[in-house]
């Protein structure tokens, strides 16, 4: 099996490297993300595997069908940047990582949450610097706040029996109750009126047509004044315009963000010598009650070795043509 990686890092290929000494696969590992210009590379090969900011798309996915691609191995959970009607017009399938640590994620999220409230990244640079005034940096008790969940899948479950242990009263929305947290004492209610009791909302839903800027100006409106918002699941979910205005308003308190609408020109990059054209993030970066990470929830050892793990599984039970359990239909 010969695989092109796209969107290599350096810890990528050291994991892929680590796990797959005693097989006979061939990897090439490109830097290059993968879209519609790139997917010439895949000449060649028999699978490809790409990350969260590839754009499969339909024009790549048809440059990869005429290379002969026959698996497109995703190392990641969401599939959003997938277009998978068109994998599957030209019988390509399409596999994933479903769950590789939904604590990695669960728990960045509340290193978001944590920072943002307790200011310890303020504090840090402050006391190295020989200020040791405590002048704005007042936080709040997470004991008995109340958080609001909109999505609990394996990352949100995580998140809430987190949030559980300070304290907190949790309210829930998903299309779909998971029992377990209803058992946890987790209380499911309609969407609005979770974003109107919830001192703090984390999403932890995915990217699709229903969910797109589920946060925006309407949904903002119905929020508590000063609500702290966490987004570690896709940047899309927040209409990001809308969130500047809303912290412009002050009715936005505290914003935390791993994900980031426009990420995929910015994320995962050193750009610290190059003159940023994307205003928006700019403009979020100057506001003190923004954190933005670069989409580094699932950046975990953990999750890195389950992520190669199941990536590997999933190329070996396709050439073996056996049952595909991650695949994407
Ligand atoms: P999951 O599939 O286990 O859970 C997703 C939950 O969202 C499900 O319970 C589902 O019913 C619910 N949902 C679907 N549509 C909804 C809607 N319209 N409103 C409310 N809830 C809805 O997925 P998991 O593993 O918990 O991951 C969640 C998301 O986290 C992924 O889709 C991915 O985008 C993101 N993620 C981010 C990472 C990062 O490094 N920042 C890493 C891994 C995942």
């Amino acid at each position: 099996m010969k695989i092109a990686v796209f969107s290599t890092k350096p810890y990528d290929q050291e994991y892929f490297e680590k796990y797959s000494s005693n097989n006979d696969y061939s990897f090439s590992f490109f830097e290059t993300a993968l879209n519609k210009t790139t997917a010439n590379l895949s000449e060649g090969f028999d699978v490809i595997c790409a990350f969260v900011n590839d754009k499969v798309d339909k024009d790549t996915i048809e440059v990869l069908a005429n290379n002969g691609i026959r698996l497109i191995a995703m190392r990641c959970a969401g599939f959003n940047n997938v277009d998978i009607q068109s994998a599957k017009d030209h019988q390509i399938k399409v596999v994933r990582v479903p769950a590789y640590s939904p604590e990695a994620v669960a728990e960045h999220s509340v290193a978001l949450i944590m920072t943002l409230n307790r200011k310890t990244h303020k504090a840090y640079n402050r006391v190295r610097e020989g200020n040791f005034s405590l002048k704005n940096l007042i936080g709040f008790n997470l004991h008995g706040k109340v958080v609001g969940v909109i999505g609990t899948g394996q990352i949100g479950i995580a998140f809430c029996k987190i949030m559980k242990g300070f304290g907190c009263r949790l309210l829930a929305y998903d299309i779909a109750e998971a029992e377990a947290l209803i058992e946890m004492g987790v209380e499911y209610l309609p969407l609005e009126e979770v974003l109107q009791q919830a001192d703090i909302i984390s999403l932890h839903c995915p990217l699709n047509q229903s969910t797109k800027h589920m946060i925006n100006k309407a949904s903002l409106k119905q929020m508590k004044a000063g609500v702290m918002i966490i987004n570690t699941s896709r940047g899309a979910l927040i209409n990001t315009s809308d969130a500047i205005e809303g912290l412009t308003q002050k009715k936005i308190g505290y914003l935390g963000i791993d994900v980031y609408e426009q990420e995929e020109n910015l994320f995962f990059e050193d750009l610290s010598e190059s003159i940023i054209q994307d205003d928006d993030i700019l403009r979020l970066n100057s506001f003190p009650n923004v954190l933005i990470t670069s989409h580094q929830a699932y950046f975990t050892k953990e999750a890195m070795d389950q992520i190669t793990v199941i990536t590997l599984n999933n190329i070996r039970a396709f050439e073996k043509e056996e049952p595909l359990e991650n695949e994407v239909v």
